[in-house]
């Protein structure tokens, strides 16, 4: 359902931000093609790139042939996401090879957890990427490429993440001019949890959070543009503790009440959550905010105390189970997403079997897992008792059948409900529309193409495996505030 790690895709021209009148001429414009790999947090820096090289005169492409700038958005989080990044390298060699036969120059830019975390290694093992960025540098692309185009290798991977979002927020207001009706807002950036398996404090760096008038003015921008559904981002967003105008801080509950105000933005959602940073102010945010929409993702990893341990997770399998009950009294109709991994280090069949035991008492209505993968420079790869991949394919997937049941009973469940969807774009078949239901499910029904962006009420009528099938109920939009006047938008 949700994009998760290793989930690709590219930057599409129609949800990136148009340039605006300071944008040069058409015969100046230039093609720029960007491959977004691993979490949502990569899919919003990936569409500030855009932003950011818009008064360059770059417009977003689809096609990799076209393009004068390839960038890569990387993913380190798994060996086999990391890989891929050199496989398409190799594609894009042969393709610049053939541009350059009718004397066009494409230029090759590696961004995100890989650029961080191998930096200079990528130029040597891939001679033909120019500019290696890490994900908090990405204000200074415009620069870097004009440093490259002197022929030099740039590799730039410092840590300076304010700088990064004073930057990126101030070009996002130039260019903002229309945006799908769901978005991404990065509110919270880096880890300072260290949990054994994982890379991301070593790439994102250090916990940051953005301040909140910040986020409220780009979040009014984007209601201002057309959003109607924003989801804050964090790689722990729920540890979010931003400065407020008066100098307190707050945390993510009390920016979710803020949010709530803003007109025209109807459903807040955030991702990803840690256990260990749900609060009593964040779980009421969810039984008062009618805005807030009733999904939780909050990752477990696993159900053994002894492996929680060793992963340094901090938390207990009852606290987890505590927590669920105090989130469910708050929020009965909540749907939960979890996260699993199979095959830590020392994992044996008991404490696999209390995975298992901890997802049947949870009942998920989705959930993502994968096999543990030994991330070079993290505590966990070198631990003894690495579990034999076959023993790792077979748990994953009994687990995964376990909760592909769970997924089905929860959509099962939804069968001639009448909910509000959120209508985000065009079917598969003619006359079709896509949209999101509350629980984050996607949902196909018939209807005009002038509803997309609005929010209907739609009776499920079907069940399919991994979408549900809904009837317009009566065309009339469900928005629950009043609409800014588009203003503020340049
Ligand atoms: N901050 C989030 C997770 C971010 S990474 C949290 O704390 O839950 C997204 C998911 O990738 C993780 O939840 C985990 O399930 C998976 N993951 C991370 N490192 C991994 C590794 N080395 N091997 C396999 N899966 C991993
Ligand atoms: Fe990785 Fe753990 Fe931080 Fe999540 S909390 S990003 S799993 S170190
Ligand atoms: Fe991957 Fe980096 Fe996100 S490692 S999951 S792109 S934070």
């Amino acid at each position: 359902m949700t994009s998760r790690p290793e989930a690709d895709h590219e930057t599409t021209p129609s949800t990136v931000s148009a340039s605006d009148s300071s944008s040069k001429t058409t015969s100046n414009t230039r093609k720029v093609f960007v491959r977004t790999y691993g979490c949502q947090m990569n899919v919003y820096d990936s569409e500030r790139m855009t932003d950011v090289l818009a008064p360059e005169g770059f417009e977003a492409t689809h096609d990799l042939e076209d393009a004068d700038l390839v960038i890569l958005n990387t993913c380190h989080i798994r060996e086999k996401a990391a890989e891929k990044v050199y496989s398409e390298l190799g594609r894009i060699r042969k393709v610049k090879e053939e541009r350059a036969k009718s004397g066009k120059d494409m230029m090759v830019g590696v961004a995100g957890c890989v650029a961080q975390a191998e930096g200079e290694e990528i130029s040597r093992r891939a001679p033909i990427v120019d500019v290696v960025v890490g994900p908090q540098s990405y204000h200074q692309l415009p620069d870097l490429l004009q440093k490259a185009r002197g022929g030099r290798k740039v590799v730039e991977t410092e840590f300076d993440i304010d700088a990064k979002f004073d930057h990126l927020s101030d070009q996002a207001q130039k260019h903002v001019l229309k945006r799908a009706p769901s978005a991404f807002l990065t509110v919270q950036e880096g880890c300072d949890k260290f949990c054994t398996f994982c890379v991301v404090p070593y790439t994102r760096g250090a916990e940051v959070s953005r301040s909140v008038e910040q986020i409220v003015t780009e979040a009014e921008r984007m209601a201002a543009s057309g959003v109607r559904e924003v989801t804050l981002l964090g790689q722990n967003v729920n540890a979010y503790h931003g400065e407020a105008p008066d100098g307190s801080t707050w945390g993510l509950g009390r920016l979710l009440r803020r949010l709530s105000e803003i007109g025209g933005l109807d459903r807040l959602r955030y991702t990803t959550s840690h256990p260990r940073d749900m609060d009593d102010d964040l779980i009421e945010a969810h039984r008062d905010l009618k805005t807030l929409m009733p999904y939780l993702h909050l990752p477990v990893q696993s159900g053994s105390d002894r492996i929680l341990k060793s992963m340094n997770r901090r938390h207990t399998r009852e606290e987890y189970f505590r927590l669920i009950d105090q989130i469910r009294a708050a929020a009965p109709d909540i749907a939960l997403s979890g996260d699993f991994i199979v095959g830590f280090p020392g994992e044996t069949d008991q404490d696999f079997e209390d995975t298992m035991d901890l997802i049947r008492r949870v009942e998920y209505g989705s959930a993502f897992s994968f096999k543990y993968s030994q991330r070079p420079g993290t505590p966990g790869a070198t631990m003894e008792d690495q579990v034999p991949e076959d023993v790792k394919s077979a748990r994953l997937a009994e687990l995964q059948a376990l909760v592909s049941e769970q997924q089905k009973a929860f959509n099962a469940s939804r069968l001639g409900m009448t909910c509000d969807v959120l209508l985000e774009k065009k079917g598969r078949n003619p006359g079709q529309l896509v949209g999101k239901s509350p629980w984050l499910q996607p949902v196909q029904l018939d209807a005009p193409e002038d509803l997309i962006g609005s929010i209907q009420a739609v009776e499920i009528v079907e069940i399919g495996s991994n979408s549900l099938f809904g009837q317009l109920f009566d065309r009339q939009d469900t928005t629950q505030k009043a609409r800014p006047v588009p203003a503020t938008v340049v």
